[in-house]
């Protein structure tokens, strides 16, 4: 028999992502306007063991959704990933009359929201994550934040070398989108991913050599963390080819900040649609985008 749906619990867990507060708006937002009831689970599957756990309404969600980081926190909680954590978590739902849960957050939250189902406790997942590395969606919220970030970061970089070739480290675990789009948005001569071997005397050291002789005197290589370290590989260029090498690694300013117009609306939609796939009898679920432009 179908669960019924009078509570919807949210939270946000894992890495942080830009765009997170407008997804908890929507989910909040449509739920009250649908007639649920919302419960906000503060600090990701955290808060269900701590009874961190507050009643949202239509104010609670006023004015975040430009906002980076995540009104409800998140955490990363590794009692939950134990059966007796994950028992735990879901006795706190149905102590705290929560019918159903929509959690954001990536991959690890989503064994998480499996776990969860597998304890009876309805589920739907939305991909918050900058590293956009959920498989079934084309995009994740804050990926397009995290990559304009990197970008602009890069562009200031530039400003100020001279002569010099700047190995820059992106973020993206063991995805190598974000620095594939930041290379090319910033023209690096060089963008090194997991996806792809590379060999450091052909694909690196020959292309500095070559592009040299036409007259080039500034290089940027972008590094996705997934290969290996910025400091390393900028070592590495300077003893082989002599020129003066600078590592820069962005680390987590490309988890903050305001959400680009995409992650927004990527978000508000998700959100939207989390709670129509309640309403519908659907879930243990993960909303995703599939071909956008
Ligand atoms: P992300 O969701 O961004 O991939 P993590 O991998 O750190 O981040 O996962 C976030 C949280 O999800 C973990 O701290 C844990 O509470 C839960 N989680 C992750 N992996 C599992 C798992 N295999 N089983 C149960 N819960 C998990
Ligand atoms: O998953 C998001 C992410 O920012 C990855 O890009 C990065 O590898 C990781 O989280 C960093 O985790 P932490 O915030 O624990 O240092």
């Amino acid at each position: 028999m179908a669960t019924e749906i009078k509570t919807i619990g949210v939270l946000t867990s894992g890495g942080d992502a830009p765009g997170m507060n407008a997804a908890i708006r929507a989910v909040v937002r449509t739920a009250i306007m649908r007639g649920y009831s919302v419960k906000g689970i503060r600090h990701g599957y955290n808060g269900l063991l701590t009874g961190d756990i507050i009643d949202m309404n239509l104010r609670s969600v006023s004015e975040i959704i430009h906002r980076g980081g995540t009104i409800l926190y998140t955490a990363r909680c590794l009692e939950f990933k134990t059966l007796e954590g994950q028992q735990r978590a879901a006795q706190a739902c149905r102590d705290n009359g929560i019918d159903a849960l929509v959690v954001i957050g990536g991959d690890g939250s989503f064994r998480g929201c499996k776990d969860m189902a597998a304890q009876g406790i309805p589920c739907v997942g939305l991909p918050g994550t900058i590293d956009n590395d959920i498989a079934c969606s084309d995009y994740t919220i804050g990926y397009d934040t995290a990559m304009n970030t990197a970008v602009e970061m890069i562009d200031k970089l530039r400003d100020t070398t001279h002569d010099r070739c700047s190995v820059v480290e992106v973020m993206g675990r063991n995805a190598g989108y974000i620095a594939l789009n930041t290379g090319i948005a910033v023209g690096a001569l060089v963008t090194l991913i997991p996806e792809v071997p590379y060999d450091l005397e052909r694909d690196v050291i020959a292309k500095m050599k070559a592009t040299q002789k036409t007259g080039k005197q500034h290089f940027i290589i972008i590094i996705a963390e997934g290969v290996g370290h910025a400091q390393d590989l900028a070592n590495e260029i300077q003893s082989r080819t002599g020129i003066d090498s600078r590592a820069t690694v962005l680390g987590h300013v490309q988890r903050g900040g305001s959400p680009t117009l995409r992650d927004r609306v990527t978000a508000s939609r998700m959100g939207y649609h989390a709670v129509e796939l309640l309403r519908k009898g659907i879930y243990n679920r993960v909303v995703a985008t599939k071909a956008e432009s």
